[in-house]
């Protein structure tokens, strides 16, 4: 098995992932427009399943939590509210020289370790290079290595900007959003009038956001447009501590538990001081381990009652905003505590993690050992041969099965051959029609991970075997 840590996992990965239409390249036939993805046949599946997991998981399971799905574009005050406008940026550095650019975070990094710098010229406050500290124009270029060539500092709005209407007038200038939590604290009034929730109480949503990332890559990990599955949960002020710990232990439990994730490749990351966002009071990546390293694809924040507050501020509508409670007469401003994952980067994580490479007899199989809930295939139907009667069968069994699964059928080419191809898509289980079932009415069950065919189920018994997997 490839180690989870060489990069050629990844390269695997992608090659896999294009080759049997999970994730390829967007307007590819234009030469593609970097790093920007499309999910084939194998990978919209996969990618609906995670997110129908977490749904039923979040929404499903939980009483008081419901969802909602807001517009993508919102009103553009709502992010001066959120801080994005402002705070949402990246500082940019170019040579003028060689015409790099360079985020400065990068920059720092290469400096702290060019030789002969004892230390990066920051400014005393925090992690920004100071252009006028003497050290700076000595900096050199990470790419052309010249020295005095690097522009100051520039910020760089990470939203991407859009207009309504034909003419590109300022007055008409909007945003795609760079998440959805927003849209769910703007929504909150209108979500608390129409139910009957009290805090404790969860909206969640799932949905497309947008960021024009300087660096993005590492395949599907950071991308300008992905999707995030974002619950925000509202508290009464004071019950936050005990509301992170209860969403970071079940987030924790869902990857390794629901998704399948291993355990030895999750752990939580605690944010420091400099690291947390300008909403955050106290914020826990989930992380994975990457080829590239331990990354964050999860995110759980204490947002305190800071949105909820600026929106107050920036609507007027303190009060709506606010919660009564009727039972102890008090009015206050509920604090949130939000579990933010990225679908895409979690469906890299769940990829990488299931990806293997057996030997079986001399031969090297390569199989996605997917968990059964998230495996684009639920089950493949193979008759043996394509006689005899037994395709017809095989035919029954899959128009039957796929009224409630996705399941695949295939009955050309050699039985080891179409294995093959079900083990490298994930499928957990293969049904195989043969001659035995003439005779007694039992198929073969191939299991993806040990090979075995350890039963003959009856054919009527194959659905109620798959719902006992897939619902357990
Ligand atoms: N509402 C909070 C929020 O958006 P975040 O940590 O910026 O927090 C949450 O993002 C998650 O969204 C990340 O853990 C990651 O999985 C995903 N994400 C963020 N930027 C991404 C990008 N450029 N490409 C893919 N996924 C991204």
């Amino acid at each position: 098995m490839a180690s989870n840590n060489s990069k050629n996992r990844m390269d695997l990965i992608v090659a896999l992932a294009k080759r049997r239409g999970f994730v390829m390249p967007t307007s590819e036939i234009y030469g593609g427009i970097g790093s920007s993805y499309d999910y084939g046949p194998l990978g919209v599946e996969m990618k609906r399943k995670l997110a129908d997991l977490w749904w039923r998981e979040m929404v499903r399971r939980h009483e008081n939590i419901v969802g909602i799905d807001s517009a993508i574009i919102y009103h553009p005050r709502t992010w001066e509210a959120s801080g994005h406008v402002d705070g949402f940026v990246d500082p940019l550095v170019d040579c003028r020289q060689c015409k790099s650019r360079f985020k400065e975070d990068d920059l720092l990094e290469h400096a702290a370790r060019a030789k002969g710098l004892s230390a990066p010229p920051l400014k005393e406050e925090g992690h920004k290079l100071d252009p006028d500290h003497p050290e700076y124009a000595n900096l050199p270029c990470p790419v052309c290595g010249n020295r005095g060539t690097l522009t100051a500092p520039r910020f760089f709005n990470l939203m991407f900007k859009t207009f309504i209407g034909p003419v590109e007038e300022a007055a008409s200038t909007v945003f795609l959003r760079p998440e959805t939590a927003q849209g769910i604290y703007t929504d909150y009034p209108q979500v608390l009038n129409s139910t009957r929730l009290r805090p404790p109480f969860g909206i969640a949503q799932i949905g497309k956001a947008f960021r024009n990332e300087i660096t993005p890559g590492n395949f599907i990990f950071r991308t300008r447009e992905f999707e995030q599955m974002e619950m925000q949960y509202f508290v009464k002020p004071g019950d936050e501590d005990e509301a992170m710990e209860y969403w970071k232990a079940e987030r924790m439990r869902f990857w390794s538990e629901v998704a399948g994730v291993r355990t030895e490749n999750l752990r939580f990351h605690q944010h420091t001081p400099e690291e947390l966002a300008h909403y955050a009071k106290s914020a826990f990546d989930i992380e994975y381990n990457f080829p590239f390293g331990w990354a964050e694809f999860e995110g759980i924040h204490n947002r305190t009652d800071y949105d909820l507050r600026r929106h107050a501020e920036f609507s007027g509508r303190e009060k709506d905003l606010t919660y009564f409670d009727d039972q102890t007469r008090e009015r206050y401003m509920p604090y949130i505590v939000e579990t933010s994952a990225g679908l895409n980067r979690a469906l890299l994580a769940i990829l990488l993690d299931a990806y293997d490479e057996d030997d079986v007899e001399g031969n090297t199989r390569v199989v996605l050992r997917l968990n059964h809930r998230v495996a684009p295939f639920t089950a493949a139907v193979l008759p043996l041969m394509k006689k005899d009667g037994l395709p017809e069968i095989a035919l029954q069994l899959f128009e039957r099965l796929k009224r409630e699964f996705n399941v695949f059928y295939d009955d050309s080419g050699n039985i080891g051959r179409r294995y093959r191809r079900q083990d490298e898509a994930g499928t957990p289980f293969c049904f195989t029609i043969d001659h035995q079932t003439l005779e007694d009415g039992t198929v073969t069950i191939r299991d993806r991970d040990t090979l075995d065919q350890p039963q003959r189920p009856k054919l009527e018994q194959v659905v109620n075997l798959l719902r006992d997997r897939m619902y357990e």
